[in-house]
């Protein structure tokens, strides 16, 4: 009898692995899931912790960056005064002479489309129509102190004095060149980490072409860039040969922009060759 007991009860232990080994079985299921759960949460409130900080760490360098420039702009603002205000500070008020008859004064028409393209009234931040990237104008305004391309030739032919001469420049680099990196360390810290190649390469036509081709500015006919599904059915992209189509073939060669010393870098222009190789894929 007492046999029979011991062999039932050993019959019931191994077969069915024993009732006490299958509930600490379900438990040490139950604790693992516990911990896995209580894992990811952590890691989920870890990650929300740093994107938090990288957060406001990217505010506070932003702040910090503009108010530096504004602050510092002030100090060179008369430079702009005495030389740009004319067509680019919309407190300016045209003589007579600049107001009769309209859009059809040459001096009414400099100072419209000057305003367009740059307005410093207000101080840094710069109005622009369009509103591109505040380093894509200060880059802009580099360019045209260094290559002499500002004040226009037609109004400096009037104004002698009015022309940029060394010692300008000087001061404008000092002020702009530290602003301009600042900016770019921003972007390579903030805008650009993990990004993919298409948002890269749109990133770097955001940086160097819109304010020319994009927003409402249409230079030599070609806007409306921010529209990348239309850009890439548009004329200036041709998928079965992307790189020979226009868009391509206008930053490879150096034609634009039109500035050299805004010309993209050999790294910026494989990106964009990257991208528009996804793209021509996706299309053929
Ligand atoms: C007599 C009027 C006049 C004066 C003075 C003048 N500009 Fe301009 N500026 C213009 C006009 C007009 C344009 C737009 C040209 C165009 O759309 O092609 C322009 C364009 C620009 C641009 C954009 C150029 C680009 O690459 O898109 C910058 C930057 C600029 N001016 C800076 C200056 C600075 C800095 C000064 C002073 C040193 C100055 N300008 C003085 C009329 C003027
Ligand atoms: C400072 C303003 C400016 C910037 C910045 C600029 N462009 Fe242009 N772009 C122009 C002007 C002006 C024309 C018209 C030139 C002409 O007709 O000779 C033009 C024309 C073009 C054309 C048409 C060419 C044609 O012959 O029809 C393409 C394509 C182009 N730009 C691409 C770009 C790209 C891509 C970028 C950025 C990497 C860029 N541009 C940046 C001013 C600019």
């Amino acid at each position: 009898m007492i046999m029979k007991y011991l062999l039932v009860s050993l019959f019931l232990l191994t077969s069915c692995g024993g009732p006490f080994s299958k509930d600490t079985t379900e438990l040490n299921f139950v604790n693992k899931s516990k911990k896995v759960i209580e894992d990811q949460q952590a890691l989920k409130i870890k990650r929300e912790a740093e994107k938090r900080l990288f957060d406001q760490q990217k505010i506070q360098m932003w702040n910090e960056i503009n108010l530096e420039a504004k602050n510092s702009f002030m100090v060179i603002k008369p430079l702009f005064d005495n030389k740009c205000m004319n067509c680019h500070d919309s407190n300016f008020k045209l003589p007579l002479y600049g107001r009769l008859f309209g859009k059809i004064n040459p001096v009414k028409k400099h100072q419209d489309d000057g305003l367009k393209v740059l307005d410093y009234s207000e101080g840094f931040p710069f109005k622009a129509l369009g509103n591109p990237p505040q380093v894509a104008l200060l880059k802009s305004i580099r360019s045209a102190f260094i290559e002499r391309t500002m004040p226009l030739k037609s109004f400096t032919s009037v104004y002698p004095k009015k022309k940029i001469n060394s010692t300008d420049e000087q001061l404008l680099l000092n002020w702009i060149d530290p602003i301009i990196k600042k900016f770019e360390v921003y972007e390579n810290k903030f805008n650009t980490v993990d990004a993919s190649i298409p948002s890269k390469a749109q990133r770097i036509l955001e940086l160097r072409c819109f304010r020319c081709h994009a927003n409402g500015n249409a230079k030599g006919g070609f806007g409306n860039m921010e529209n990348t599904t239309a850009l890439l059915k548009g004329k200036y992209f041709d998928a079965d040969n992307f790189e020979k189509s226009e868009l391509f073939q206008s930053i490879n060669s150096g034609e634009m922009p039109p500035s050299r010393l805004e010309a993209l870098s050999d790294e910026e222009i494989n990106y964009v060759r990257s991208w528009l190789e996804i793209e021509s894929k996706k299309v053929n």
